[in-house]
């Protein structure tokens, strides 16, 4: 059983309330709902590349508190296939608090990372061999970081096809983007990045060029509606998004990494790739929570549905 995407990263609880209105600072407002959910970038990450690629491993670390039992129960419902879900005595499960807007599909998201930032060395250690035969690895930043940069120089070391989404944005990125072979920031992880304000893209050609410039072999920012540039030092391809109904697009940025690393694990060229990973974020964004990923035939549909679809460069 060889992992062909190896993905680590975290596992959240996502406490969910569904607003009309943000409550603005001091205010309080009545929620419509509150939802529980699993998520983490991490864990939507694999969830959504194992709907994808039917080899998917997932390393990450919970609390043994009242979460332990619904990530154990939710990872095993996925297609996931093989799991390492390491477990702190003392500290919690990491969690976020979500509020959606209903009326526009936007979000607010705080963070507690808990036992996400508790990875240890001999933790990575026990996964090398494992980590050895797979062929795209992607992680995020809501581990402790050192383990992240470990763990990425060993994918790098084994020759793995290294992905990196740089979410939630940490200045210590810098030091690892040569070991990275696709970088996917949002507009604003683009901007904190490199000082340029990405809106656009003409704004995210000139920030793809000087991540490039900074070490990184291909960058693709994601641009919700303005769709994803992809800069590979020779060509800027611009993909538009496709047409969708958004209703919570929280999860939107792992739903793209996630298939983009399961479709180049499947073997399908980059340019392809994008494209299904595009498909794949404008459906994920048309459901509720951010780890509910769509089936693999959806996307399909929705990539035959739009014919002209076209990237421009
Ligand atoms: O990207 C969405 C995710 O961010 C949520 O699932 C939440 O847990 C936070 O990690
Ligand atoms: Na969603």
């Amino acid at each position: 059983n060889k992992p062909e995407v190896f993905v680590l990263g975290s596992f959240n609880v996502d406490i969910v309330s569904e607003v009309v209105t943000f409550p603005k600072s001091g205010q309080t407002v009545r929620g419509k709902s509150t939802h529980f959910y699993a998520g983490g970038k991490g864990a939507n990450q694999a969830t959504a590349a194992a709907n994808v690629n039917n080899h998917v491993h997932f390393t990450a670390k919970v609390g043994r508190d009242e979460f332990y039992e619904m990530a154990k129960t939710y990872l095993q419902s996925t297609k996931i296939n093989s799991l390492s879900l390491f477990e702190h005595l003392s500290v919690h499960t990491g969690n976020a608090i979500i509020i959606v807007n209903t009326e526009n599909a936007e979000n607010f998201i705080t963070i507690n990372p808990g036992a996400n930032e508790t990875l240890t060395r001999s933790e990575i250690d026990s996964q090398l061999d494992f980590l050895k035969k797979g062929r795209v690895f992607l992680t995020q930043l809501e581990n402790n970081f050192e383990m992240t940069e470990y763990a990425l120089t060993k994918a790098a070391e084994f020759n793995l096809q290294v992905i990196l989404n740089p979410a939630p944005y940490l200045p210590e990125v810098r030091s690892v983007l040569s070991k990275i072979d696709i970088l996917t920031p949002n507009e604003t992880e683009a901007s904190d990045l490199t000082g340029i304000v990405v809106e656009d893209i003409n704004t995210a050609k000139q920030a793809a060029l000087k991540i490039h410039q900074m070490g990184v072999k291909k960058i693709i920012i994601t641009l919700s509606h303005q769709g994803v540039l992809f800069f590979d030092g020779n060509e800027y391809l611009h993909f538009p998004a496709y047409k969708a109904i958004p209703i919570d697009t929280s999860g939107a940025g792992d739903a793209f990494n996630g298939a983009l690393a399961g479709a180049l694990a499947n073997g399908c060229d980059i340019h392809y790739a994008i494209q299904y990973a595009n498909a794949f974020a404008s459906l994920a964004v048309e459901r509720k929570g951010a780890s509910n990923m769509p089936s693999h035939d959806w996307v399909l549909n929705r990539i035959q549905s739009e014919p002209l679809y076209r990237m421009q460069r």
